[in-house]
């Protein structure tokens, strides 16, 4: 953890809107800049106020934010989470003359209306499972039992991670329309609701900083959406991230960049919806190529963790690029080592789960190479550190090879303590797994030298 900046005078002053783990990281490396000497966070949480100036301004009050980034003369507002966006923060921002970091409510759609990011996938030519739109479960249902039920079920909008179902039946698919249509358990996110293909694969998350017209990809990164080992048990907003994710070879990069990153920003431009801010594909790389599941118009949570702790170049001059439309021709350098982010999470998670128990062995974490960073915690009275939400902490490591990360974050993880924490240990296992395979590979046939293969590194 690091000190808030002091006040450099010429500084910029940046707000980060947000309280999750992917603020924090936002805020503890927009506090390394040079440019910068001042970091506010609205709200923030426990983690957060180590790394930023935390107000009590909620993540969804537009104008709140909008008043006090007047008042606070902010240089550049960066908007973590997906609602204010899909709200309108960006837009009120930059009417008011403040740069802001993030796409616009128009844009947003991408994220907010999964019914429109698949017709925009269509109109663009991107790959992606063949689907359907339905207003209704008659339609629904016909389309469901067409398809034998080998199909993924998502609610069209906003559900924190929750609104895609994967049917192990025909009764569970059943059960699922009539719960979002009947029921309307997901409320008006359910008015609409998508039905495709099911794909096989593994999953990919590429995140890459845009324009407008330019995408500039990120390194790849792999989260794990269940929450239990090996892939098991319900869905969650994620347990554990890292990076480079080794799918991601040189050549699979160039066809994404190609097949999906450019004809979506193409396409969104000519519909008058420029996008800036993090354009993140969710993919699943299937024996076909890469397909799009989904789109975020953010950073991943916990996918930035692992990201931002890699990255080398100051993040602040390449966020002002997007905003300002002059990210062409820009770069990112990387660090060498690989980072694993492990996710530690209250009992219960992602049902209802219990908050308020105290946090302990913060303080016997690796001061070098490691960083906590929070999600749900706040700080007692006392100054203890308490659990405040389903997400608590991850625990993110850099190591010279993706075994070493992986090993430093969960010696860390062991350290740190409360009633019913609960991670997963197989963090990383799929890119371990296909580091190995690389190693065992028959030498001519290597195109990746091992020791640059091993760390996850292109070669070259
Ligand atoms: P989404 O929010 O659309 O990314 O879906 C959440 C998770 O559900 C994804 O990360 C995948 O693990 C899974 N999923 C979504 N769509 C499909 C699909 N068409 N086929 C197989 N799995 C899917
Ligand atoms: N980790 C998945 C997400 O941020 O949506």
């Amino acid at each position: 953890s690091q000190a808030p900046p002091t006040n450099r005078g010429m500084g910029k002053k940046v707000l980060v809107v947000g309280s999750g783990g992917r603020e924090h990281a936002l805020c503890w490396k927009i506090a390394q800049s040079p440019e910068v000497s001042k970091v506010y966070c609205a709200p923030g949480n426990a983690g957060i106020a180590q790394a930023a100036t935390c107000v009590e301004i909620p993540a969804e009050d537009v104008e709140g934010l909008v008043r006090f980034a007047h008042q606070e003369k902010i240089d550049l507002a960066v908007v973590g989470p997906e609602l204010p966006l899909t709200l309108g923060l960006v837009d009120r921002l930059t009417e008011e003359g403040i740069k802001a970091f993030g796409p616009t409510k128009a844009a947003a759609e991408l994220e907010g209306s999964k019914a429109f990011a698949k017709d925009l996938m269509r109109e663009a030519g991107v790959p992606t499972a063949d689907y359907q739109v339905f207003e209704d479960a008659a339609g629904a249902l016909r389309y469901f039992r067409e398809k034998e039920g080998k199909v993924a079920i998502k609610v069209s909008g906003l559900a924190s991670g929750k609104g895609v179902i994967l049917p192990q039946s025909i009764e569970e698919g059943v059960e699922a329309i009539d719960r979002i249509f009947t029921k309307r358990e997901f409320g008006d996110a359910g008015t609409r609701v998508v039905i495709e293909e099911f794909l096989e694969g593994e999953e990919l998350s590429l995140l890459a900083l845009c324009d407008g017209t330019t995408a500039l990809p990120l390194e790849g990164a792999q989260d794990h959406k269940a929450l239990l080992d090996g892939d098991q048990g319900p869905n969650t907003g994620g347990m554990g991230a890292y990076c480079p994710a080794p799918i991601l070879t040189p050549a699979l990069l160039k066809q994404i960049d190609k097949d999906v990153l450019k004809p979506t920003l193409r396409t969104l431009k000519k519909m008058g919806r420029p996008f800036k801010g993090v354009l993140y594909a969710g993919l699943m790389i299937t024996k076909d190529g890469p397909k799009v599941l989904e789109y975020n118009a953010r950073f991943g949570d916990p996918e930035c963790q692992p990201l931002l702790m890699r990255m080398d170049s100051d993040l602040v001059p390449l966020l002002e690029a997007c905003a300002d439309g002059i990210l062409k021709g820009k770069k990112i350098d990387w660090k060498r080592e690989a980072a694993v982010s492990v996710v530690m999470a209250s009992k219960g998670y992602p049902g209802s789960y219990e908050k308020g128990k105290e946090i302990t062995g913060l303080d016997q974490v690796a001061k070098e190479g490691v960083q906590v960073f929070h999600s749900g915690t706040k700080r007692s009275p006392e100054g203890k550190i308490l659990t405040n939400g389903g997400r608590v902490l991850a625990v993110t490591a850099l190591g010279l090879t993706l075994k070493d990360a992986v090993d430093r974050a969960y010696e860390n993880v062991r350290r740190i303590q409360w009633e019913g924490a609960q991670y997963r240990t197989d963090i990383a296992r799929k890119g371990l797994r296909r580091l190995k395979e690389l190693e065992t590979e028959a030498p001519l046939k290597r195109k990746t030298p091992v020791k640059k293969a091993l760390l996850g590194l292109k070669s070259g």
